[in-house]
C-alpha cells in the first residue's frame, strides 16, 4: 500500500479516523443506555453499527500508515447519554452529516489528488453509512412509541462495514466480500 502523498487527503483521513473512532465508542455507550431503558434490540443495532464504524476507522488507519491521529474533529451528532430517543437522533444527525457532506467531499479530494487507497477507504465508509441513518430512524420511530425495534439478525461486512438486516448477501455489494465473512449481531 502506498503512503498518502497529499496533505489535504492526509488531513481528511485523520479527521475521518477520529470521527469513526468516536462514533464507535459513542454507539457502544448508547447501546448500554438502550439496554438499561428496556430496548435490547436497539442496543444490538447500536453494537452492530459500532462494529461497522470500527471497520471504517481501521481502513482509514491503515491508509494513514498507523500514525497517531488527531481526533479533534467529530462527525456531528447530539452528545446525549441518558435518553435512547435523543441518542438515536444524535446518531441519525451524525450519519447524515457523513453521507451528505463529509465523505462526498473527502472522496472528491482523494480522487482529485490521485489517492487511490484513501479513495477506496472513503468510498467503503460512504456506502455503508447510507444504511445506518435508515436503521436508526426505524429504531427512533419505535422508541418514540415506547417500543423496542423489531429486529432479527444484523450482518456487518468486515471489509467495508456494509450493514444489512436478516441475511448476508452471497457477496457484499460494496466490496465483494463473501457471505461467510460477515459478522452477525
Ligand atoms: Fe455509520
Ligand atoms: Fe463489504
Amino acid at each position: 500500500m502506498m503512503a498518502v502523498k497529499n496533505a489535504m487527503t492526509n488531513e481528511f483521513l485523520h479527521s475521518a479516523y477520529g470521527g469513526e473512532s468516536m462514533a464507535h465508542m459513542r454507539y457502544l455507550i448508547w447501546a448500554d443506555v438502550a439496554d438499561k431503558e428496556g430496548f435490547p434490540n436497539v442496543g444490538r443495532l447500536f453494537r452492530a453499527v459500532a462494529y461497522a464504524e470500527q471497520v471504517h476507522a481501521s481502513n482509514h488507519f491503515r491508509v494513514i500508515g498507523g500514525e497517531t491521529a488527531d481526533s479533534s474533529v467529530t462527525a456531528g451528532g447530539v452528545f446525549g447519554n441518558n435518553k435512547t430517543a435523543d441518542n438515536l437522533q444524535g446518531a441519525i444527525n451524525g450519519e447524515l452529516h457523513e453521507v451528505d457532506q463529509m465523505y462526498p467531499v473527502y472522496l472528491n479530494a482523494a480522487e482529485l489528488q490521485g489517492e487511490s487507497d484513501a479513495k477506496r477507504s472513503f468510498h467503503f465508509a460512504l456506502e455503508a453509512e447510507k444504511m445506518h441513518a435508515d436503521l436508526f430512524q426505524k429504531a427512533l420511530n419505535s422508541v418514540k412509541e415506547g417500543k423496542d425495534i423489531e429486529l432479527d439478525s444484523i450482518y456487518v461486512c468486515p471489509v467495508c462495514g456494509h450493514t444489512i438486516l436478516n441475511e448476508a448477501p452471497d457477496n457484499c455489494p460494496v466490496c465483494g466480500c463473501k457471505k461467510e465473512k460477515y459478522k452477525k449481531f
